[in-house]
């Protein structure tokens, strides 16, 4: 276990902080599949903290980190410099264990108390004041769960689907869709070459939004998502359509979640214990009707992995930044039990006049602006 200069201060009985850099000591710990831009969010997280002198604990593997043989991992701006470029995680992470409190959409389970209680005491015994929780809708019932039973806790939304609710954005999402765009850029070439009909499955278990914004950004001429399922007699209408058109090929989007009318979703398999569904095969399924109903040359491709892999976008470094630099806000604050959101993704429609007669500047007393001072980032003055 390490050997912190606040346990040494306290060891010395030392109470006047100032002799001591850290004032005071959080942890963060993130948990569920990993996503590109939680590194960021745990470098906004130790830069914000350093700024205010506090010590941040890092929990490895998420919850299971916290519970004998307990593992952490002192965090500072030295080794986490630089982190936020990295895709995965720092800290590991994992969607079995212990703490798994979901199982299925709307489906939850309590975490058992006597679980709960080995947590607090690691929890207790590093003297921590507050707990970032990093996960999905998992582990943010966890959180709910600990936040109910007392804990300091905070929450930071996480899952490439950007399908949790009271969030317009979570990070992850839009480097998920940057790789659905650059599979179907590649798809539609070699589609065009030989007018053939190429389906992408995507990753999106109850909610189609990365089908949705990849199929759009990509090109895509046809999306099916869990949300709206579909008539295949429809989707080969589309198909031929286009063929008389002179349209020749066609890129299909299909979300792992989709199905058709009256029908189901479909599982590729199910993993060793884990209780989440694991869907995969409808791309499959789809190409192959395709093929059979039009006659048309159909192939299909799985992306899978490749979605929540590597670096993050430009895009999801600065959220996770900044979600990470809100949550130590929300501790300072001691508004435990509420998690950071993004509350902006909207169009609407506003008077002409209004965009021309001024130009939109950075604030300098904005969020964004406070979010960069927040992690040490020098603007000049
Ligand atoms: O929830 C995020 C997600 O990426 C889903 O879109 C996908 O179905 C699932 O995780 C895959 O999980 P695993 O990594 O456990 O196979």
């Amino acid at each position: 276990m390490a050997v912190s200069f606040l346990s040494v201060c306290s060891t010395l009985g030392v109470r006047n902080f100032n002799v001591c850099k850290y004032i005071m000591r959080i942890g963060i710990l993130n948990s569920g599949g990993d996503c590109p831009g939680l590194n960021a969010v745990i470098h906004g997280v130790v830069g914000a903290a350093d700024k205010l002198n506090w010590e941040v604990v890092g929990f490895i593997d998420g919850f299971e980190g916290m519970l004998p043989p307990e593992r952490h991992m002192m965090l500072d701006i030295t080794n986490t410099m630089g982190i936020q470029k990295l895709g995965g995680t720092v800290l590991g992470t994992t969607n079995k264990g212990n703490f798994g409190a979901k199982v299925g959409a709307g489906n939850v389970k309590e975490v058992p108390h006597d679980i709960i209680e080995m947590a607090r005491k690691t929890f207790n015994d590093l003297e921590l004041e507050g707990l970032v929780i990093v996960g999905g809708d998992g582990t943010l019932t966890t959180a709910l769960q600990l936040y109910r039973m007392g804990w300091p806790v905070v929450g930071v939304p996480k899952t490439i689907d950007n399908d949790l609710e009271a969030t317009a954005r979570t990070f992850g999402f839009d480097s998920a869709v940057t790789t659905v765009v650059d599979a179907l850029d590649r798809l539609q070439t070699t589609a065009l070459s030989h007018k053939r009909v190429l389906v992408l499955e995507v990753m999106g278990r109850h909610a189609g939004w990365i089908a949705l914004h990849g199929g759009i950004a990509g090109g895509a001429n046809v999306i099916l998502l869990p949300e709206i399922p579909f008539d295949m007699d429809v989707v080969c209408e589309a198909i031929e359509s286009r063929e008389k058109n002179d349209l020749r090929s066609t890129l299909v989007v299909v979300a792992e979640g989709a199905m058709p009318e009256g029908g189901a979703k479909m599982f590729h398999r199910t993993s060793g214990n884990s209780s989440e569904f694991r869907l995969g095969g409808m791309g499959e399924k789809v190409a192959n009707e395709i093929a059979e109903r039009t006659g048309k040359e159909t192939r299909a491709v799985t992306l899978g992995h490749l979605q929540r892999g590597g670096s993050p976008t430009a895009f999801d470094r600065i959220l996770g930044t900044w979600f990470g630099v809100k949550a130590v806000q929300l501790i300072k604050d001691k508004q435990f039990g509420s998690m950071v959101s993004y509350q902006r993704a909207h169009v609407d429609a506003v008077p002409i006049e209004d965009a021309v007669s001024r130009l939109r500047c950075v604030d300098p007393d904005g969020e964004e602006v406070a979010a960069a001072r927040a992690i040490g980032i020098c603007m000049g003055k």
